[in-house]
């Protein structure tokens, strides 16, 4: 079973660059009422290392790369994030890690609800106790 899920986003080109379009109820898979983007990342810093409870995420590498890795409790499983139209899927209560950020990546977040600390599970060991793995 696939801990993740991918979407591809339709990329508009020509020769001035590459556009690519988010709409909401056309090719979003849920109502977005938050987004986040992280730069400045250092690869030998990994950053995540928690679940959440509720929230679904939709992730981009819109520069450079990282690897993300998932853990439902039972198996782990890594991918790398290395296309600006390609969103990766974050579901709940799938522990997540990003590694080995390059120096140039721009890593964008949206997110299906505000920012609420109580729907995150920091520690894996109570992670694993509400898996009941
Ligand atoms: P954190 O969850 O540690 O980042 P990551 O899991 O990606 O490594 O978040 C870093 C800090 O930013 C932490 O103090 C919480 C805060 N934060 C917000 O205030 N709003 C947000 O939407 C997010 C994602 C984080």
């Amino acid at each position: 079973m696939s801990l993740f899920n991918w979407i591809d986003f339709a990329v508009i080109g020509d020769t001035r660059g590459q556009l690519v379009v988010l709409e909401q109820n056309k090719n979003l898979p849920f109502v977005v009422q938050r987004i986040y983007y992280m730069t400045g990342l250092d690869s030998s810093i990994p950053r995540g290392f928690h679940a959440h409870k509720e929230l679904r995420q939709l992730a981009f590498c819109l520069a450079g790369s990282c690897q993300m890795l998932f853990d439902d409790g039972n198996q782990r499983q890594s991918v790398v994030m290395s296309s600006s139209s390609r969103g990766l899927l974050i579901e709940p209560m799938i522990w997540h890690e990003m590694h080995n950020f390059s120096k140039d990546c721009v890593f964008l977040v949206l997110a299906s609800h505000h920012y609420d600390e109580s729907d995150y599970i920091r520690l894996y060991d109570e992670f694993k106790l509400l898996v009941g793995k």
